[in-house]
């Protein structure tokens, strides 16, 4: 893993140094002392390269002398607009171009602590790797990057700064690895042994096995596992970081205090069952949990940083297989709610899943807001492709809150249209023999008809569906995700919080 180091800002005497240059090329701080050590040869080096510190440019100089191996020149773009976004994308870049070298030295004399901690939050996140089924590789083939050092003029206020910037880090870690599992590892008894680790942290970790959930009359979320040889299963995390002490031991049955609720749609594997996936592409339905691995990663943030914010996770685990004891087209079952389903797809599952635990959020919690997360339909990548989450939600401060948090984190959401009870796309849903169908309208405005069937479940309570379909897995890397699982999500939602619900 990066390390991350923070240490006074002092021009090193050898090593591989970064120095970030703002808009306009002007050296100043210790980039001025070390072009002035080196004869101008950063100026030069500049003018040749035509780099002027615009956002996203960079100039390499090898062995520039005054010992150092290389000096690699960012540019920050304009001094005013390098938000903490900027510093993570600018931590991101640096660290994947020098993933040959041993160390990293970052001269940050002239960012603030708090700008600083986010260009190292950037380089952590963008060095994630998933490692732990190769056997073959090669030491030369791997990355050998291990120290990334900060150089601030305030460094002991840096890595204060860093301090829960590192917790989210490891939320997005949690859930990057949940998510990359493959499902003959990480079904819904392991996805729920997992969370148990959390309780370290302070949560409060309910379990729910079969027998549980068959007590309570959780039929929707159910009815998906049964042609599964792995159990369903809920699980419900507990953090009162605003009402109380944590619950180190998970016992204590105290009451969260208008907490807000996470919910996450966790298919461990979605074939689709009886309404089978064709097999190309399938293997992508492993991460059909991404939901409730953003849910889990996300609690762990929030607890890691001790966030003052009463908050509850809860994720329905279940494996959507085809068998003789699978769920058949036209099976009706009773909801949690109370309203049957007539499941007309078994492919359409996720919804089945949040159904039940949506409805169970709102009524034993009484939250404040429900956000759930969900992959829950191909048809949000038609619509939005692999830029924005579809954001759907009954309450425009919610989503309002939402969207900013996303511009913030740039884990960004598109609000897309939600119908009230009983009107225009949420008619399509009304059932000949039931109360409810699956599906609805054929495949037009897809996403919507799965949000307006989770609306069915949210009892008018200030709610917000995510789908997160095209965003929870990446087919390239960007600044601060490697390719693969993202952990959408985790950083929205923490800001999201904090923005919220700690001032
Ligand atoms: N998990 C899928 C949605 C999905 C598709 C996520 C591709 C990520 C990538 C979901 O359970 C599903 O199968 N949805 C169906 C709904 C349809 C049957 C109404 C879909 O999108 O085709
Ligand atoms: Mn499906
Ligand atoms: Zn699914």
């Amino acid at each position: 893993m990066l390390q991350i180091a923070f240490a006074k800002a002092v021009l090193p005497k050898s090593g591989v140094l970064v120095v970030p240059v703002p808009e306009g090329g002007e050296l100043a701080g210790l980039a001025a002392a070390l072009d002035k050590a080196l004869d101008g040869l950063l100026g030069r080096a500049m003018e040749a390269a035509s780099f002027t510190g615009k956002k996203g440019q960079s100039a390499n100089l090898l062995a520039p002398g005054a010992g150092l191996k290389r000096v690699l020149l960012v540019g920050t773009g304009k001094v005013d607009a390098f938000t903490p976004k900027l510093a993570e994308e600018l931590g991101g870049t640096v660290q994947a171009a020098l993933t040959k070298e041993a160390e990293a030295l970052v001269l940050a004399d002239k960012l603030t602590p708090q700008l600083a901690a986010h260009v190292a939050l950037g380089a952590r996140l963008r060095s994630y790797r998933f490692d732990k089924y190769r056997t073959t590789e090669k030491e030369d083939e791997k990355p050998k990057l291990a120290s990334f050092k900060i150089l601030s003029a305030a460094a002991a206020k840096a890595e204060a700064a860093y301090v829960p910037l590192a917790a989210v880090a490891e939320g997005v870690e949690l859930t990057r690895n949940l998510v990359t599992e493959p499902a003959n590892e990480l079904y819904p008894e392991e996805f729920a042994n997992r969370t148990e680790a959390l309780k370290k942290l302070g949560l409060k970790v309910e379990i729910f096995d079969k027998k549980d959930l068959e007590k309570l009359g959780f039929g929707s979320l159910l009815c998906v596992g049964w042609g599964s040889a792995r159990d369903s299963r809920m699980v419900v995390m507990q953090w009162f970081g605003a009402s109380g002490a944590a619950q180190p031991d998970g016992k204590k049955t105290k009451k969260l205090k208008d907490p807000v609720a996470f919910i996450g749609k966790g298919v461990t594997f979605d074939t689709g069952g009886i309404s089978i996936k064709p097999a190309a592409g399938m293997e992508d339905m492993k991460w059909d949990m991404a939901g409730a691995g953003a849910v889990t990663g996300l609690m762990a943030a929030l607890a890691g940083r001790k966030a003052k914010v009463d908050a509850v996770g809860l994720i329905g685990l279940v494996e959507n297989m085809p068998s003789g004891t699978a769920i058949r087209p036209g099976d009706v079952v009773k909801s949690y709610s109370g309203q049957t389903i007539e499941v007309l797809n078994t492919d359409a599952e996720g919804r089945l899943v949040l159904a039940d635990v949506l409805y169970y959020a709102q009524e034993r919690f009484a939250p404040k807001y429900m956000v759930n997360l969900a992959t829950l339909t191909g048809a949000i990548i038609v619509g939005l492709g692999h830029e924005y989450a579809g954001l759907f939600s009954n309450n425009d401060e919610l989503a309002d809150k939402l969207i900013a948090a996303g511009q913030a984190t740039g884990e960004g959401l598109w609000r897309m249209p939600l119908a009230p009870l009983g009107e225009s796309y949420d008619k399509n849903l009304n059932s000949d023999i039931a109360d409810v169908k699956n599906i609805g309208g054929g495949r037009a405005g897809g996403s919507i008809t799965a949000a307006q069937f989770l609306q069915r479940f949210v009892n008018g309570k200030p709610w917000a569906h995510l789908d997160i379909a095209g965003m929870a897995w990446a087919g390239k890397d960007t600044a601060v995700t490697p390719k693969g699982a993202t952990a959408f999500g985790v950083r929205l939602l923490d800001q999201f919080v904090k923005d919220n619900f700690e001032k």
